[in-house]
C-alpha cells in the first residue's frame, strides 16, 4: 500500500510534482502493463530488450515514478560492459500516456544515471533513444557503429552520458557483461 501524503491528497493532481522511488516486486504488474501500453508487442523484437535478455537488469536501479502516490513512470538498467569499459543500458523507460509531459521522464532518466553513476562502479549510461530527448538532459552521440548491439540499431540513436568527455569517442566494441574487462 503506498501512502499519500495529506499535501498529495489536497493538491490538484496536475499540479503534484513526480518524485521517484526504488521499485519493488510489488511494482512488476504495473510495470508490465506499462511497458506494454508504451511500446507494444513489438518490444520483445527491440535489440535492447536482446540485451536485457542476456545481461540481467540491476533492481535495485528500478525506479519508479509517482505523481501524488500514484505510480506513473518506469526505468530499469541493466549493468554492461563495452571495450572493458563497466557501465550501464538504460531502459525501457516509459511513462503512463495519462501522466505525460509532468516531467517524470526526464526525472527518471536523469534521477537513475545519477543515482548508478554515484556508485562509482561503472562510468557510464548508453541508451537507444531520441537526440531531441536526451541530448538536452546530458547524452551525447556515440562513433555511429563502433558500438556492436546483439541486433540492428540506427547509430544516430545510440547516445551516451558521462563525466567522462572522452567516453563517447573511446566506447567500442560488442556489449559484454559488466566486470568482461576485469575478468579477460
Ligand atoms: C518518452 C516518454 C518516456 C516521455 O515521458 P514524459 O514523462 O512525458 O517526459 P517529460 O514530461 O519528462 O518530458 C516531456 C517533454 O518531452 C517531449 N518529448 C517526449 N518524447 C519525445 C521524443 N521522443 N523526442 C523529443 N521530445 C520528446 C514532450 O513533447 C515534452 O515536451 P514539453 O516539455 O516541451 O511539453 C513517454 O512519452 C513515453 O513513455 N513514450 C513511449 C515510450 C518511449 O518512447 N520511451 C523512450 C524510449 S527511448
Amino acid at each position: 500500500m503506498i501512502a499519500v501524503s495529506s499535501a498529495a491528497e489536497a493538491a490538484p493532481v496536475h499540479a503534484v510534482v513526480p518524485t521517484v522511488r526504488v521499485a519493488t516486486p510489488a511494482d512488476a504488474p504495473f510495470v508490465e502493463n506499462l511497458q506494454a501500453t508504451a511500446f507494444g508487442p513489438g518490444r520483445f523484437a527491440r535489440t535492447a530488450f536482446r540485451v536485457r535478455e542476456r545481461f540481467p537488469i540491476d533492481t535495485s536501479l528500478s525506479l519508479i515514478a509517482e505523481v501524488g502516490g500514484v505510480p506513473c513512470g518506469s526505468v530499469w538498467m541493466t549493468p554492461i560492459s563495452i571495450g572493458g569499459i563497466d557501465g550501464y543500458l538504460l531502459g525501457p523507460l516509459a511513462t503512463h500516456p495519462s501522466f505525460r509531459k509532468r516531467g517524470a521522464g526526464k526525472l527518471l532518466a536523469r534521477e537513475v544515471t545519477r543515482i548508478a553513476l554515484e556508485r562509482g562502479e561503472g562510468s557510464f549510461v548508453l541508451l537507444v533513444g531520441d537526440q531531441d530527448y536526451y541530448c538536452p538532459l546530458g547524452w551525447v552521440p556515440t562513433t555511429p557503429g563502433a558500438i556492436v548491439f546483439p541486433g540492428p540499431v540506427d547509430p544516430t540513436r545510440v547516445l551516451v552520458y558521462s563525466d567522462d568527455r572522452n567516453i563517447a569517442a573511446r566506447l567500442s566494441g560488442p556489449i559484454k557483461a559488466f566486470g568482461a574487462g576485469r575478468r579477460s
